[in-house]
């Protein structure tokens, strides 16, 4: 048998989730000086993670990432294999057997939890959900979002509390020529949402909403961004916070938050109000949610490092609606190993080890927010994937050499029954979504439904 990574003998990869750290993998493994055959896994019929699954669909350049995706799959060395749920569909064990190399990239699918009493009442939904149902995801295709009420609360002040908080403040005129999805537009259309509350636990210095999605409630046409201006006021280490290089972020956050403050009498039909230093505690209602209970916080530690202490002291919030936005959760996958704690895969540089002693696993790697945590923009990940596929190339001696790569992973979804799409049937739906969108001109109409999407690829 000739060398691993030669013509006769290629370097065989099967990588898990096609998000933007599946991608970036493939790319580092194209451009490696090895012979290459990259098997992408996803679990969806369609491809990208959340960019196509999360990006807030009013923010269509931040998803001209899929353009540098669609490059990558146009390699000779790509094969995509979508509709096939690793652990459900195909065994970790198996993918081990069939492939060199398994480079885990399956993101974190499911949200952290805030562990209070009422957290479960009727009208408190998760951002998680929330995102996945306006954006077309096939598995929150059928939740339901009742916005019958007058006041929503969101909790978290990241970006995603941010792109939810937006898309409820917008009105549908803003919106229908998004790629958003249908039924969801057909909600918010009757949305009687009147105030929001955004709601962070320490102060606004703190706030991890990048500047320029902060500004953006400013040019809400239907929607008035404001502030207190009394919660404006800083303690003394903030204001230390904002003068160091570190703090320039938020400092300008901060400085916008003033523009919210100074947007008294501004008339528009909704109010979307930040506030700061409050931790929720408990929901309170009768089977449906009627209000939540805040424990006001004060800020301790060093700089950049302060966090939220609760004082005793509470308020309330009368609310029919409330998002949890506190981050995003990674979830295991049998056979693969999991720190139960952090919801992330244990891993050395990318190469994943065991969870007990640490011990480097040969051939399993790890790449995106499966392998750091929930944080970090689409371009985070390609830094974290070259590190993954550097380790990887590392290795190859230690491989195996035989393996039957694609043609035994064939094998192995065949005998299970599974019905498992290529790239040219995804660019069948793809192309299907976009001309559905034209006549309402929007970008594309997503399918949201996996039997749909299957017929029109196998048609
Ligand atoms: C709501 C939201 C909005 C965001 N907006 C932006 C933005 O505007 N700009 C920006 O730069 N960043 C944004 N981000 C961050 C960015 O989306 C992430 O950094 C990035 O998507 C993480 O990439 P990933 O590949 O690790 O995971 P993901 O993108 O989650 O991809 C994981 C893939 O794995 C698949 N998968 C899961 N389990 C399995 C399995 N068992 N078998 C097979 N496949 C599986 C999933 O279906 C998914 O396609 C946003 C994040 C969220 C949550
Ligand atoms: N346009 C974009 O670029 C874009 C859009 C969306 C998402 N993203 C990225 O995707 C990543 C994930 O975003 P995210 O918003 O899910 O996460 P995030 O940035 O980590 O924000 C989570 C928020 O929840 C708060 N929180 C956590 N636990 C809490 C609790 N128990 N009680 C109350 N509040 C709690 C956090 O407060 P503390 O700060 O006190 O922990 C923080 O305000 C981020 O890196 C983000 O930048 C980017």
């Amino acid at each position: 048998m000739s060398s691993l990574g030669s013509e006769t003998n290629p370097l065989r990869v099967a990588i898990v989730g096609s998000g933007p750290s599946g991608f970036y993998a493939t790319e580092a493994l194209i451009k490696s000086d090895l012979v290459v055959e990259v098997d992408l896994i996803e679990r969806l019929p369609a491809p990208f993670g959340l960019v196509r699954n999360g990006v807030a669909p009013d923010h269509p350049k931040l998803k001209q990432a899929i353009e540098v995706y669609k490059k990558i799959a146009q390699s000779p060395k790509f094969n995509f294999v979508g509709n096939v749920t690793v652990g459900k569909d195909i065994q970790a064990e198996e993918l081990q057997q069939t492939h060199h190399a398994v480079i885990y990239t399956y993101g974190a699918e499911t949200d952290r939890k805030l562990g209070i009493p009422g957290e479960d009442l009727q009208g408190s939904y998760t951002a998680t959900e929330f995102v996945g149902w306006y954006n077309g995801h096939p598995d929150y295709r059928d939740r339901t979002f009742d916005l019958s009420h007058e006041t929503v609360v969101v909790i978290g002040q990241g970006n995603v509390a941010a792109d939810v908080s937006r898309i409820l403040a917008k009105s549908v005129d803003e919106l229908k020529h998004t790629d958003i999805s249908q039924h969801a537009l057909e909600v918010l259309a009757e949305s009687k949402i009147k105030k929001i509350y955004i709601v962070g636990r320490r102060g606004p210095a703190q706030a991890k909403f990048a500047s320029k999605e902060l500004k953006e409630f400013l040019e809400i046409e239907n929607c008035r961004a404001y502030i207190d201006p009394a919660e404006l006021q800083l303690n003394e280490i903030s204001q230390q916070e904002l003068a160091e290089k570190e703090g320039r972020g938020a400092k300008k956050n901060v400085e916008i938050f003033q523009k919210f403050a100074d947007s008294e009498g501004t008339d528009r039909p909704r109010i979307c109000t930040s506030t700061f230093l409050k931790s929720p505690i408990r929901l309170e209602g009768n089977g449906q949610l009627e209000k939540v209970v805040l424990e006001i916080n004060e800020l301790a530690g060093e700089p950049f490092k302060q966090s939220a202490k609760g004082t005793g002291e509470t308020m309330e919030i009368d609310c029919g609606i409330l998002f949890r936005s506190i981050g995003y959760n990674g979830v295991p996958i049998p056979g693969v190993p999991f720190y139960e704690h952090w919801g992330t895969i244990p891993n050395k540089e990318g190469r994943i080890t065991t969870e007990q002693d640490g011990d480097v696993v040969t051939g399993l790697y790890t790449a995106g927010w499966i392998k750091r945590g929930p944080s970090g923009i689409i371009g985070t990940n390609r830094a974290c994937a070259v590190e993954t596929v550097h380790s990887l190339l590392e290795d190859v001696e230690k491989f195996d050499v035989t393996k039957p790569g694609r043609e035994g992973l064939y094998k192995i979804l065949d005998s299970n029954g599974v019905q498992y799409i290529n790239y040219s049937q995804w660019e069948i739906i793809d192309a299907a979504e976009i001309a559905a969108g034209e006549p309402k001109g929007k970008p594309r109409e997503k399918f949201t439904r996996r039997d749909e999407m299957l017929a029109l690829a196998n048609n």
